[in-house]
């Protein structure tokens, strides 16, 4: 669905933009900005601003940014169209009806397609698991003990034992090759042509936050490898930033999360009840899948296989945890090898318990390091004892390390003042070896043409927004073709012409844009740090008309490169020439 400019507009201006982020992050008013924790990123001071004037938010730490539309495509994981919607009925606006003509398909952004696509997949595999031709995955899952419900709420599913079934089937729906592959449902090599992903498989829908089909997983029916088939990441699957389950769990109604380690085990402990449970994609534990659980929740269980395998991810998966700010406890499932067993044999009453008997992860780290020392003799037990107090120098905060150490003193039978004189100990070392090798400062200053000028460029444009009366001093010498990068030019074309029509909005032109990514770039190009060192008028004129000599030099040098070929840069290149003489010995006033 396609909805015109004016409409956007009217409702990006009828969602303030802090109002809406405030439902998601919260916000502290600071000068003219307010400012927050990033959703985007894992942080602990506040890099995150909204700016009320600017009706833009952008995060210092990692350089998310956009308008309120960018903002739902970040966090919600929507298409363009879907946060406008979204936003329109926050806001009341009536929204005309739905287009669905082929027309209005093509025009639908790449991932609205590629999305749409995966949809139409899962339905499909839906409709096979209940057909005769899937009667073996329906007795697949029913052997494993999963209800008709539970197999319809997961939406599971089941590919074809006939190779190119589901291809032929999505492309008499109209969907092309290309697209198919890029969303990792089929290959595609010369020699063989167009080759369906999954076949012979019970099928595992994986959706987003929101329930949006975004890949899958493919398990074989009983033994077999790869035991699961994963769709690759594509433009709309990245397995870093998405857990199975969350579209359940994060409407679960409980203070905590279980992080499992296989799609089953969420499943299994979704029907016994543990609505909270979610588990990563087939890959590691990332930062990014933490920060996800922190919009929820800090209390995160863990739920990891009891074999050698498990016990090595929940390490890691706790140091993550704890980088993020959140502590983990672990659930111990002896004597059964993961949450999906556990519960077909003892219930959910019983895992109930092991939650309440969960171990403190710092102790659980703990006890598995301990096996690396032999401590009846004594000196691996002082080798231990010290890399206690190494990994409890790791707390920042004196009163949660106060209370570790008198925790694990009385655990290890230690002695609290022995423990904690080994703690400080080893912090006065710690430091003494920091204060011998401090790094060299970094200077971190590009140079001009290393960059292709693309930081002036950008300082430009910030500037210019910033300050849009400038731009009738400097029409002489600046046109949008001096821009030398696509995004940039474009952005230009927007900011200036507002500013010729007295009607500037930095936010209204990021949502000309479709593209998440084009909006986040676009939305850097508004808060570009200006020179602090710019401080009086002099310094600060000197500044503006340096950047203005940078971006017209390299505007200059770029069209000298391309004379040869192009007749166009020919002329831009006199001109230009011609122009940046003008300008080096032209003085601009700020006033
Ligand atoms: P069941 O064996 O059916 O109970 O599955 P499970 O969900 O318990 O899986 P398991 O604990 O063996 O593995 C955990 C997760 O790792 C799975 O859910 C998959 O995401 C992933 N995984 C397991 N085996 C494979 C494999 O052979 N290939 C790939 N790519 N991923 C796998
Ligand atoms: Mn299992």
């Amino acid at each position: 669905m396609y909805y015109p400019e004016e409409l956007v507009e009217e409702i990006r201006m009828k969602n303030d933009i802090v109002d809406v982020i405030s439902g998601y992050v919260r916000l502290q008013r600071k000068g003219s900005s307010h400012f927050g924790l990033c959703p985007f990123h894992n942080e602990k001071s506040p890099s995150f601003s909204v700016s009320r004037n600017k009706q833009m938010y952008y995060c210092f730490g990692c350089g998310a940014g956009g308008n309120v539309f960018t903002f739902l495509m970040e966090y919600e994981h929507d298409t363009f169209q879907e946060a406008v919607r979204a936003l329109a009925e926050r806001a009341g606006v009536k929204l005309p009806e739905a287009d669905d003509s082929p027309e209005a398909r093509q025009k639908e952004s790449r991932r609205a397609r590629l999305l749409s696509a995966s949809k139409e997949a899962a339905k499909y595999y839906y409709y096979l698991l209940r057909r005769q031709e899937g009667e073996q995955g329906m007795k697949y899952l029913t052997g494993r003990m999963l209800s008709k419900e539970t197999i319809h709420k997961f939406g599971l599913g089941f590919a074809s034992k006939y190779s190119n079934d589901l291809t032929r089937y999505l492309k008499q729906k109209g969907y092309e090759d290309e697209l198919l592959q890029e969303a990792g449902l089929c290959t595609i090599d010369e020699k063989h042509g167009t080759h369906d992903k999954f076949w012979n498989r019970v099928m595992f829908p994986i959706q987003d936050g929101n329930h949006r089909v975004i890949g899958f997983g493919g398990r074989v029916m009983g033994e077999g490898t790869p035991k699961y088939l994963n769709s690759p990441e594509t433009p709309i699957f990245d397995k870093s930033r998405n857990l199975y389950g969350l579209n359940f769990a994060r409407s679960a109604r409980e203070d905590n999360m279980i992080l499992c380690e296989g799609y089953m085990d969420v499943i299994a402990m979704h029907q016994a009840g543990f609505g909270q449970a979610v588990a990563s994609l087939g890959t590691a534990f990332t930062q990014g899948q933490a920060g996800l659980i922190r919009r929820y929740t800090k209390n995160v269980y863990l739920s990891y296989d009891s074999d050698g395998a498990g016990v090595k991810a929940a390490l890691r998966a706790i140091g993550i945890l704890r980088e993020c700010g959140m502590s983990g406890r672990v659930i111990h499932l002896e004597p059964y090898k993961d949450p999906d067993e556990f519960i077909k044999n003892l219930g959910t009453e019983e895992f109930r318990g092991r939650m309440e008997q969960a171990e403190n992860s710092f102790l659980f780290e703990l006890r598995i390091l301990e096996r690396d020392f032999d401590l009846s003799d004594p000196d691996g037990k002082t080798r231990f004892q010290q890399e206690i107090a190494r990994k409890l120098c790791g707390f920042s905060e004196a009163a949660e390390r106060e209370n570790y150490i008198e925790a694990v003193a009385e655990k290890y039978h230690m002695g609290y003042e022995n423990l904690r004189s080994l703690v400080v100990n080893h912090a006065a070392r710690e430091a003494l070896a920091a204060r011998g090798n401090r790094p060299v400062k970094a200077t971190g200053k590009k140079s001009a043409s290393k960059d292709g000028g693309r930081w002036a460029q950008r300082l430009l444009l910030t500037w210019l927004s910033e300050e849009p009366r400038l731009y009738d001093k400097i029409r002489k010498y600046i046109t949008p073709g001096d821009f030398t990068i696509d995004l940039y030019r474009e952005v230009a074309e927007r900011l200036f012409e507002a500013i010729e029509q007295g009607s500037l909005q930095p936010a209204a032109i990021i949502s000309q844009f479709e593209e998440e990514q084009q909006q986040r770039e676009a939305a850097a190009l508004f808060h570009t740090k200006l020179p602090e060192l710019a401080r009086d008028k002099k310094e600060r004129e000197k500044a503006f008309h340096d950047i203005l000599v940078r971006v017209k030099t390299y505007s200059y040098e770029y069209d000298s490169a391309r004379m040869g070929s192009d007749l166009d840069a020919l002329s831009r290149a006199v001109a230009g020439k011609k122009a940046l003489e003008e300008l080096k010995k032209t003085h601009i006033s700020l006033d």
